[in-house]
């Protein structure tokens, strides 16, 4: 029997599912054939259009053919369109349900002229979002680490949710747009989430039991340490057979509770959390115990690169952050089992606002890799600014593809909570629905897929809001780049919470994030000739390309060159004038996004339109902030005045 379609409380925003986006369906006769539990969701999506819109699912004579020949795992369909008759074949439920959510997407195009029977698969197999949610609340943390959207949609009160209504609409939004793996806890586990992986994973079989039916996994973040914290063992060493006996015990039964388990997150020897490097063992035999417990099941190990010294001198110039994932595992390739997934964050040091992309990515070619990216907006504006991120993931996944993609998997730290609009920011929800249609694609062009965003969360938008909203959104990650991260200097943040100026707040702090600014000049260099050698990290043409100051692309200059303040950048510009300028046009930029958003008062839902414009206050009254303090501090340690004379503090 199939569930009904979620029903979503009052006030939560339907996001990219809003009613009006199944209207094409609507006053269809619908065939759907095939058996299966996801066949049963896709037929009670159909059957839900039927009952709003008109129309009937019938036995013969359709419009619509919505069919599965099989039971198999196939995520592909095909879609094509003849003699009035619109048909969408899977060879199982999974590729039906991705099928039928393309229909949607094609609203009334769907059933227009003729369409070619074309193939669509995904081009990675795991399209995964990791929550970084506490079951309790951490007191520093709070219950969602980095998040910026409300509380967990998983976890309250010390538990799972009762009601898992929210969760199973969660699922179908990532279903729409593609995501198909959820890991349910935080990376950096604590002590009540260590237990869901042994006594409390009954809890996890209840999220994952409403996840299941819109084809997404449940994975689950353990601590390496779970034999000592959990087995009351005096060791976590990975080549203890103890240990490994533990291992397989606590998998086989997470597989008795959960049978489609996808397997475990692990965050090992990084910012505090416990790894092998405590018993003199590698990375790969750390991640190849747990490939071992999960093997026998078809699980899959996601095994963090984000392994660096957190206790760095700032005096020492000779250690590098950037160099660290690389230097750690591209020794170990080629020793990681097949289920071991390493997975890497997109840039070298951790989500800034531009970053060159992690040489790690194209240096594994032995061991599988899953990307990492940030939706949850901790360094770029924590979803009180707009800042769209489809252009940089896009830049990411582009680079150095042209034989092929090197890796095979695509992973987001979600940005959303259970705030009603789901993201805090209701326009970062277009952050969320970017990053499932580019791991489906990730050669796709993400100004098509934000004009899909728009199109199904504003169905019938006038013109004029299609191309508001379109404005302030697209070049929006320029913008916040402009007035927060010049040339690619990360960190000029706050410490702790991230939020806002703090030029020096890590200059001095053992992170190991500096830009090394002085009377003369800024940036860090880590060219092989006279700096750390990060450059030479990369292959050809990478390698040379980085080298050096005058080839170095100007948005990345400062993260690879340390350069004085008169350096002449391509654009003609000098470091200082571009540094004053970006910034100016920065705010004026968010000056004229929300004037625009102002402008769209009577085409946008009242409680979303005030959303936004409220956030648009803070995101105005931040960026001057940033402005007046990056430029502030650029003139004070410089002494050249801003060439164009305008207001420097
Ligand atoms: C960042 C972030 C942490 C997080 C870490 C990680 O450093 O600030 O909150 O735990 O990344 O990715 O593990």
């Amino acid at each position: 029997m199939s569930l009904p379609v979620p029903v979503l409380s009052e006030g939560v925003d339907p996001a990219w599912l809003p009613e009006e986006a199944f209207r094409a369906l609507g006053g269809r006769r619908i065939l759907i054939r095939g058996s299966g539990p996801l066949v049963e969701t896709v037929h009670a999506e159909a059957a839900e259009a039927c009952a709003r819109f008109g129309g009937a699912l019938v036995s013969k004579d359709p419009e619509l053919v919505l069919e599965s020949t099989g039971d198999d795992e196939s995520e592909a369909f095909t879609l094509g369109r003849r003699d009035g008759r619109t048909t969408v074949t899977a060879s199982g439920g999974r590729g039906l349900l991705y099928g039928f959510f393309h229909v949607v997407r094609l609203g009334a195009a769907a059933f227009e002229g003729e369409r070619q029977l074309r193939e669509h698969r995904p081009a990675l197999a795991v399209r995964m979002l990791d929550h970084w949610d506490n079951v309790a609340v951490h007191p520093v943390m709070g219950q969602v680490e980095r998040g910026y959207a409300g509380g967990s949609l998983f976890w309250a009160d010390g538990r799972a949710r009762g009601d898992l209504e929210r969760v199973r609409a969660y699922g179908r939004l990532l279903a729409a747009c593609g995501i198909n793996a959820v890991a349910v806890n935080n990376v950096n586990v604590h002590a009540a989430e260590a237990r869901l992986l042994t006594d409390r994973i009954g809890e996890v079989a209840d999220i994952a039991g409403a996840l299941r039916p819109y084809g997404i996994r449940t994975h689950l973040s353990v601590t390496f340490a779970a034999p000592m914290v959990l087995g009351g063992r005096e060791t976590a060493d990975p080549l203890d057979d103890g240990v490994r006996e533990w291992w397989a015990g606590a998998t086989a039964r997470v597989y008795e509770a959960i049978p489609d388990f996808g397997g475990y997150v692990v965050k090992a020897d990084s910012e505090g959390q416990p790894g092998p490097f405590a018993y003199g063992r590698s990375h790969a035999d750390g991640a190849n115990m747990l490939a071992a417990a999960l093997r026998p099941y078809g699980g899959t190990v996601h095994w963090r690169a984000f392994v660096y010294d957190h206790r760095q001198d700032w005096r020492d110039r000779a250690t590098d952050r950037a160099r660290a994932a690389y230097d750690h595992f591209v020794p170990l390739d080629g020793e990681f089992a097949a289920n071991a997934v390493l997975q890497v964050k997109h840039g070298p040091m951790d989500f800034q606002v531009r970053e060159p992309v992690s040489p790690l990515i194209s240096a594994m070619s032995h061991t599988a890799l899953a990307v990492e990216l940030q939706a949850t907006q901790e360094y770029t504006g924590q979803q009180r600014h707009v800042c769209w991120l489809g252009p940089m993931w896009s830049e990411v996944l582009r680079f150095g593809a042209r034989d092929g993609l090197p890796f095979e998997e695509l992973v987001a730290v979600s940005n959303a909570g259970d705030d009603p609009f789901w993201t805090g920011h209701p326009l970062a929800q277009a952050n969320l629905y970017t990053f499932g249609r580019l791991a489906w694609r990730p050669d796709a062009d993400p100004g098509g897929i934000l004009d899909e965003w728009i199109g199904l969360t504003f169905p019938g938008a006038p013109g004029r809001l299609a191309d508001g909203l379109r404005s302030v959104l697209d070049g929006s990650w320029r913008t916040y780049e402009k007035y927060t991260a010049p040339l690619g200097v990360g960190f000029m943040v706050q410490p702790g919470h991230h939020y806002g100026p703090s030029v020096d707040g890590y200059e001095y702090s053992p992170w190991g994030t500096y830009h090394f600014a002085d009377r003369d000049g800024v940036g860090v260099d880590r060219s092989r000739a006279t700096g750390t050698g990060y450059a030479g990290q990369y292959a050809k043409p990478w390698a040379e390309v980085y080298e050096s100051p005058e080839s170095c692309p100007d948005e990345l200059l400062l993260f690879f060159h340390h350069v004085p303040y008169g350096h002449v950048l391509k654009s003609g510009r000098t470091v200082i004038q571009h540094i004053y300028d970006t910034h100016f046009e920065g705010v004026e930029e968010v000056e004229r996004a929300r004037k625009v958003w102002a402008s769209l008062a009577d085409v946008v839902a009242p409680e979303r339109h005030a959303r936004v414009a409220e956030r648009y206050e803070e995101q105005l009254r931040s960026a001057r902030e940033w402005r007046d303090q990056i430029n502030s501090y650029f003139f004070r340690k410089s002494g050249v005045p801003d060439g164009r004379g305008r207001t420097i503090y």
